[in-house]
């Protein structure tokens, strides 16, 4: 939009944004950040854009994961590493089992901002402002800790660099080669689908042992020895996210240089918000969680706001309903879509509609069900004749117990044995790589019409 200016979500509602108490502090924050070099480039965010449109058409799959909320106390290049890992072998799986290239998007390198239920926590009848993400206040359960303090932006800024760097070199410095298929098998898993990744691995070494002898590497050596990894975050703390906007002298428009993609949380999509708003004006590929509270007439103009101009691959809508509540809301979605002929690309999140509180009192998210949310995804894209287009997970490489089930069934007991997550729970290397087993099942069945098999 020509009039777009990357303040003018200031003169519009907020939601789920702190009340800074020390202006000047927050001024001077953002005028450091303002000088800073952004943390993506403007080419990139296209890269991903188009990217996402093959995805949108079918052509490629979406694989989104990472942290509910990135922390500061917890960062380690350890830590990294093995998400990374961790999704190099889920677009592994789905690549070789559904024959579908993997666009690789992290829950990383910026995603500190949480929104909350409420506004506050008590505990013990002491009623504090709730945690908001490292980027905004502490977790720490004490009045000093909860108040937002601006200067945690600049740590922010410097662990996603820091981060960045990390998958920089990880993408194309050897790691993720796909001659080492084997070594992005994590110590600790174990079950049969471990042994499934192991399987495939050993086909896929096969196949690179043969297409050396035959002598085909060479052309493709870039391709098989380096990936493409992009970075996404919630773009709520707004702030932050005007001060590392950048005009791309290239194309005259604007680039939040925060991350590759940004999206805009369940909480934060009123089409008249500040949220909006400052997501309507930059070039980046834009996210929109849709909830069960998401109508029809809220779509269509949310559509018309964050892609005015029906670009493929610059509008993903990650759909967030919770198991068994797919074919309610979805539909009516997918219709709002097809009325105003937009292209979008359909991604589904399996996470944020199926927290429950376990009976130890831990939040957690069943492993069926994030399993059957998925399912109901593909049944209702299958149903409707349109396209899902990639999953979006919190997850992680760390052998945690958040969320119960999978393969080495965690149980609700076993929940306080190594729950780490910093806001929701996340799935853990083995349900994460389950699930990626799961949806290649899902898209392949999709990927092999019907009367293919007549012919048989
Ligand atoms: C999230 O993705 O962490 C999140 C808060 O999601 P939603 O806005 O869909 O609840
Ligand atoms: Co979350």
């Amino acid at each position: 939009m020509s009039n777009w200016q990357k303040s003018n979500w200031r003169s519009k509602p907020r939601v789920q944004m702190p009340d800074y108490t020390d202006q000047d502090a927050l001024h001077s924050v953002e005028a450091q950040l303002a000088k800073y070099p952004p943390l993506v480039f403007a080419g990139e965010a296209r890269r991903l854009k188009a990217q996402l449109g093959a995805a949108g058409r079918g052509e490629a799959f979406l694989l989104q994961g990472g942290d509910c909320a990135e922390s500061f106390e917890q960062f380690s290049a350890d830590g990294i590493r093995d998400t990374f890992k961790v999704m190099l072998q889920m677009a592994m799986v789905l690549t070789y089992g559904a024959k579908v290239p993997v666009v690789k998007v992290g829950r990383m390198a910026g995603q500190f901002a949480k929104p909350r239920s409420a506004p506050t926590e008590t505990i013990n009848g002491v009623e504090l402002p709730s945690y908001r993400g490292d980027i905004i206040n502490e977790l720490a359960f004490t009045p000093e800790a909860r108040i937002p303090d601006p200067k945690k932006m600049l740590q922010a800024y410097t662990q996603a660099a820091a981060t960045l760097n990390l998958i920089r070199a990880f993408s194309t410095g050897g790691y993720a080669d796909v001659h080492q298929v084997h070594a992005w098998t994590l110590g600790f898993t174990e079950g049969d689908k471990a042994e499934a990744y192991r399987d495939m691995a050993n086909r896929i070494t096969d196949t690179l042992d043969f297409m050396k002898a035959a002598g085909v590497t060479k052309d493709n050596a870039h391709t098989l020895q380096t990936v493409e990894y992009y970075t996404s975050h919630e773009g709520l703390l707004l702030e932050y996210e005007e001060a590392l906007t950048r005009l791309d002298s290239t194309s005259g428009k604007w680039l939040a240089g925060s991350g590759h993609m940004i999206w805009i949380g369940d909480r934060t999509r009123q089409p008249d918000g500040a949220h909006v708003e400052f997501c309507s004006g930059v070039l980046n590929p834009i996210g929109l969680k849709c909830g069960p509270t998401t109508t029809a007439d809220d779509l269509k103009v949310l559509m018309q706001k964050l892609n005015p101009e029906n670009e493929e691959g610059k509008l993903t809508l990650i759909a967030r309903f919770g198991a068994g509540k797919v074919a309610d809301h979805l539909p009516r979605l997918v219709q709002a879509v097809k009325d105003e002929g937009a292209k979008v690309t359909w991604v589904c999140d399996p996470m944020h509609g199926n927290t429950i509180k376990s009976a130890s009192g831990y939040k957690t998210r069943p492993f069926e069900s994030v399993l059957r949310e998925v399912r109901d995804f593909f049944g209702v894209h299958q149903a409707e004749g349109t396209i899902p287009g990639g999953v979006h997970f919190e997850m992680t490489g760390q052998d945690v117990t958040e969320c119960t089930g999978g393969v080495r069934e965690v149980t609700d007991e076993d929940l306080s044995d190594r729950y780490h997550t910093a806001c929701d729970p996340r799935l853990n290397a083995d349900q994460s790589l389950e699930l990626a087993f799961l949806v290649a099942e899902e898209l392949s069945r999709l990927r092999t019409p019907d009367d293919s098999r007549a012919a048989i």
